[in-house]
């Protein structure tokens, strides 16, 4: 890996990663693959009141991914659910100091995961939340095309 192309911030999220694992009886949990290079990422959570009281994340993927799912996962930790599905993956990109372009498409792996799991929790409970409005968990699963860009990591 060629670690000069990340910041400071990525190396310290990449090596010592907030939040990994995973909840027992999540009230929410989801799962998201990328459709550019077929990692993967599970993220569940706990929901009391409205917020996110605890979140947990369990990533088979580069380095750029679990750094972003380390932030991530810090970032909704204490929020509403309605500020989290306010988070985007340039708010994640934002809060690592930024990624190399080529990994950009690791931080969406965290953004759609946290969907998925928010989404889990708004079918499990009966809720409904603007911020999943036209969100499809699966959307991408036909046509990952499994483009590869291994020698980054
Ligand atoms: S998440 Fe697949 S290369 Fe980073």
């Amino acid at each position: 890996m060629q670690m000069a192309m990340y910041n400071d911030k990525v190396i310290a999220h990449f090596t010592n990663p907030h939040n990994v694992g995973e909840l027992l009886d999540p009230d929410g949990e989801g799962t998201y693959g990328s459709p550019v290079c077929g990692d993967m990422m599970k993220i569940s959570i706990r929901v009391e009141n409205e917020v996110i009281v605890d979140a947990k994340f369990k990533t088979f993927g580069c380095g750029s991914a679990i750094a972003s799912s380390s932030v991530a996962t810090d970032m909704i930790i204490g929020k509403s659910i309605d500020e989290a599905l306010e988070i985007t993956n340039q708010d994640v990109l934002d809060e690592l100091g930024g990624l190399p372009p080529i990994k950009t498409h690791c931080s969406v792996l965290a953004d759609h995961a946290i969907r998925s799991a928010i989404y889990d929790y708004a079918k499990r409970s009966g809720r409904y939340y603007a911020g999943l409005e036209g969100f499809d968990p699966n959307a991408d699963e036909d046509d990952q095309d499994h483009g590869c860009d291994m020698e980054e990591k």
